[in-house]
């Protein structure tokens, strides 16, 4: 019999947090949260946002912290496993883990490209191939152009984004290849530092813009502030931005996708979760908030005013980031260094998110096939390779849009929802509770015995059957995407029911396996 091999595990605390947080702040943080911010009309967001955070958000994080640590302790690093550990009576428990593999690698599939686009900006930046243009429609051509959307004066072919992505792809490969503490731990503990820094100096930059046009003395950093933080309580009534406001805590806290419960299967037994997880999640939302709202969006709102950053926001959710901000820094002196720190900012959010989408899937193939590490990377890296290709040559027939629906915001939900009851209803809130506070540095406060057990099932029940009642008609008839696209949602619905249904069959066989096995010992 093959002996089973040792888990890896992370070399110190602040590794772990390290790793986690760089998980968490990513893309979503820079990208997706101003955009948002920006098109649900700024201050009406943050009320929906801060619920969210304090009913979903952090109850999921101590949740996947503490099942994740209780996994591993069975030698199990992801949901099929982990799921079972928790209700081994239930044959079926362990199928609905498998969104907790299929999440990240759906995820990783499109993350990866748009983070290649980062360091190919980070790179012209200081090549200054784009640091002259001074208008919309320029920097929109160029974005356009190097996506491969259309041939123009900067691109004609997608050849160079493609040979970014490569970098980018085999980049993250070769970071997990190291493995926990020499590749993800190493990597987390210097590139969030530095984030930080170039997050400091361009949110500075922004402190001191002043007004830029004096007929416009009211577009300037101050109301720009207030655009973001001055509340709205009519949007309160508004069911999508309820929704939108609660899938972006689930994106930007990485939770609800199946990542955290593998980092967190790599703690040991007596490791604190309570103020890990809870450090781990203020940090991301420092950088959400922070340095992710308090750049782009008071800088937008100097440069172009509150009714445009809508108007651009609502455009498409890479123009902030790709289009506005560098047109913004285009107009300031030392425009190169201040294009490449944004740029460069956004590549290491990016990379240490992409690389813990990664970990779920490698750390199935070795706890439950026994594969070991390096063997798991090249299948993965050969998988995830084939399955990049399309949200890389078929992003303007919307393919990517429809990955990021499914694998980053739908099964979120549903992932969240089984979560919450496996750890307040099976495991019981009695014995989750003391599962939670083994080896904790703080108690958790006791009012989140309350929210865990019935407020956050409840809450994503809500969001759930909401969408159910107002959008799951339209969108799998496709009522909203063009006769031309629909070829192409169709045929990658298609692909994502299969990788789902071969995962399913990879859980039954590895179940089958261990069977075997264990009754070869008897
Ligand atoms: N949490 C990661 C992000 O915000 C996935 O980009």
């Amino acid at each position: 019999m093959q002996r089973k091999q040792k888990r890896d595990n992370w070399g110190s605390r602040l590794g772990v947090i390290m790793a986690v947080a760089g998980s968490a702040i990513g893309l979503g943080n820079f990208i997706r949260f101003p955009a948002k911010v920006a098109s649900n009309g700024g201050g009406a967001f943050m009320i929906p946002y801060l619920v969210s955070l304090f009913l979903l958000g952090i109850p999921l994080m101590w949740i996947e912290w503490t099942l994740g640590r209780y996994g591993g302790g069975f030698g199990h690093g992801t949901a099929p496993g982990i799921f079972h550990s928790v209700w081994q009576k239930n044959r079926f428990i362990k199928y609905f883990g498998v969104i907790g593999i299929f999440g990240p690698l759906i995820i990783f599939i499109y993350y990866t490209y748009i983070e290649s686009w980062t360091l190919a900006y980070s790179f012209f930046a200081l090549t200054g191939k784009y640091t002259n243009l001074m208008n919309q429609e320029a920097m929109q051509s160029f974005l356009k152009g190097f996506q491969g959307l259309e041939k123009n004066q900067f691109f004609n072919s997608i050849s160079s984004a493609y040979m970014f992505f490569l970098i980018t792809f085999i980049l993250n490969i070769s970071i997990v290849y190291y493995g926990i503490k020499r590749g993800i731990e190493r990597v987390c503990k210097i590139a969030m530092p530095l984030l930080f820094i170039c997050g400091i100096i361009l949110l500075l930059r922004v402190l001191t813009l002043g007004v830029p046009d004096p007929n416009r003395p009211n577009w300037n950093v101050y109301n720009g502030f207030g655009f973001l933080w001055n509340p709205d309580f009519t949007a309160l009534k508004s069911p999508r931005v309820w929704l939108e406001a609660a899938g972006q805590i689930f994106f930007t806290l990485s939770v609800g996708i199946g990542v955290i419960l593998t980092y967190a299967s790599y703690l040991s037994k007596g490791d604190d979760v309570v103020l890990s997880g809870l450090t781990a999640a203020s940090i991301n939302e420092l950088a959400e908030v922070i340095l992710g709202g308090s750049i782009i969006i008071p800088a937008a709102f100097v440069f172009f005013g509150p009714e445009n950053i809508q108007a651009i926001a609502r455009s498409g959710v890479f123009n902030l980031s790709f289009v506005t901000m560098p047109l913004i820094l285009n107009r300031l002196p030392l425009n190169q260094i201040l294009s490449f720190l944004w740029f460069f900012l956004l590549f290491l959010a990016g990379v240490t998110s992409s690389i813990s989408l990664i970990q779920p899937a490698v750390a199935f193939l070795e706890d439950e096939f026994d594969i070991d590490r390096k063997r798991a990377v090249l299948i993965f890296a050969i998988v995830s390779f084939i399955l990049c290709q399309p949200a890389i040559f078929f992003l303007k027939n919307g393919v990517v849009d429809e990955l990021d629906f499914w694998g980053g915001t739908f099964f979120l939900v549903i992932f969240a929802m089984v979560e919450t009851i496996l750890f307040a209803w099976i495991l019981g809130m009695e014995n989750a509770w003391d599962e939670i506070h083994k080896g904790a540095d703080m108690s958790v406060p006791k009012v989140y015995k309350f929210i865990i057990k019935y407020i956050t099932p409840l809450f994503l029940i809500t969001i759930l059957l909401t969408w159910l009642w107002q959008e799951w008609l339209p969108i799998i008839l496709m009522r909203n995407v063009s006769s031309t696209r629909q070829i192409y949602i169709l045929v990658t619905r298609a692909g994502l029911l299969l990788i789902f249904l071969v995962l399913a069959v990879l859980v039954k066989l590895a179940w089958k396996r261990k069977k075997a096995m264990m009754e070869r010992l008897r």
